[in-house]
């Protein structure tokens, strides 16, 4: 009998090439060769429930989603809080970083970030045998993809590791691709790839950078908006409601000095949301304490604002260490004054020294923050 994933792994991949993610046959190939449904036998629905491939009599619908190219699916779950720990991406996000990561044969790869261990599966498809380096944190993670991807004949170094140190064992790599969220880029990718190309998620958006024999990395972001799993060694504790609610004492109202519907929509400056939490709210809580009401709490430090809509463009309140809503009223109107340029007119420097800094255009242009 053929293998009925094989018809769902060729749509994907054709839909992944036919909306220019996969571009390259080689991505398109490895998109059709790798069985994602081996390495994610089972995930959990958005109420909790867990669906498991091997046990279920009817597994057609939940293949299905396997291979749909927007599905991601939740693999580890924080009882606590409610919120996903570990996930396989939607295909399509894995397929545009991939496509950008410029991944010849032969090449030395690291990957930050192991999962499920789908994606070193399709790396290694490309790079070829004993090229792979893939890290994680988490230990029952580690041993399951290592076990399965053994199991399909990959063969991939699969580490336990804080990935945000990379893996200086197996450097110099040629490539360095992080699946989860950074809120900065970490030293150790850089010095680790010389000559190479990093491909990374910095807060919410794609960094390509490109590592000169200066030990400077240098590139744009790309236009997508991604929203990835956050890294679990550095990021703070996460907020509940219950939290933020109790955080949200006080603080100081006035007028919004831009309508907050300008703003929340996101249509005039489409940068603003990514570099605001870039520059300013990496970690944070966002939640409706009442209809009309958006609350914003950020996780590192607590500072918080409560938006409230209204006819005349609405009220702001803010409490905490940093003023928040100065802070993204101030970023907007500047990028209103560049012009209200897309994301992927931005692009970033992180120096020898660790030093990191966002910038418009061009890496000496006057439209520069510095990280
Ligand atoms: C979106 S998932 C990665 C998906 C994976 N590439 C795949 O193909 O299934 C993000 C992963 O990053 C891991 N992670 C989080 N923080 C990390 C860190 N500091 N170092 C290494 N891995 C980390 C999580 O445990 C999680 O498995």
């Amino acid at each position: 009998m053929t293998d009925p994933t094989l018809a769902l792994r060729e749509r994907m991949a054709r839909e992944l090439a036919e909306r220019g993610l996969a571009r390259s046959e080689r991505w398109q190939r490895a998109f059709r060769r790798v069985p994602r449904h081996r390495f994610v036998p089972r995930f959990y629905e958005a109420d909790g429930t867990m669906i498991d491939l091997e046990t279920m009599e009817n597994p057609e619908r939940g293949l299905a989603r396997v291979y749909r190219a927007d599905e991601p699916l939740v693999v580890g779950w924080d009882g606590r809080t409610g919120n996903a720990t570990a996930s396989s991406s939607a295909p399509a996000i894995m397929a545009a970083m991939l496509d950008r990561l410029e991944l010849e044969p032969g090449h030395r790869v690291l990957e930050v970030g192991t999962g499920t261990g789908y994606g070193a599966a399709l790396l290694a498809e490309v790079a070829g045998p004993d090229r792979v380096t893939t890290v994680d944190v988490d230990r029952r993670l580690v041993a399951e993809a290592r076990a399965r991807l053994d199991a399909l004949g990959y063969r991939v170094t699969v580490e336990c590791a804080d990935g945000f140190g990379g893996w200086p064992t197996g450097a110099p790599y040629d490539r360095v691709i992080a699946t989860c969220m950074a809120p900065r880029v970490p030293r150790a990718w850089v010095e680790q790839a010389p000559g190479g190309l990093i491909v990374a998620v910095v807060v919410q958006m794609m960094a390509v950078l490109r590592v000169g024999a200066d030990g400077r990395a240098q590139g744009r972001f790309s236009h997508h908006t991604m929203w990835f799993m956050q890294d679990r060694r550095h990021a703070p504790a996460q907020v509940t409601e219950t939290e933020a609610r109790a955080a949200m004492a006080g603080g100081h109202r006035r007028r919004a000095r831009v309508p907050l519907r300008q703003i929340m929509g996101g249509e005039i400056v489409p940068a603003f949301w990514d570099l605001f939490k870039l520059f300013h709210l990496p970690y944070s809580f966002e939640f409706a304490p009442a209809k009309g009401q958006v609350g914003i709490v950020a996780r590192d430090d607590r500072s918080w604002v409560l938006l409230e809509d209204d006819e005349e463009g609405g009220w702001v309140t803010q409490g905490g260490r940093r003023r928040l809503w100065d802070e993204a009223e101030g970023l907007y109107l500047r990028l209103l004054e560049a012009g209200a340029p897309g994301r992927d007119r931005f692009g970033l420097t992180v120096r020898p020294d660790g030093g990191q800094v966002v910038w418009l255009d061009h890496p000496e242009s006057g439209y520069r923050w510095e990280l």
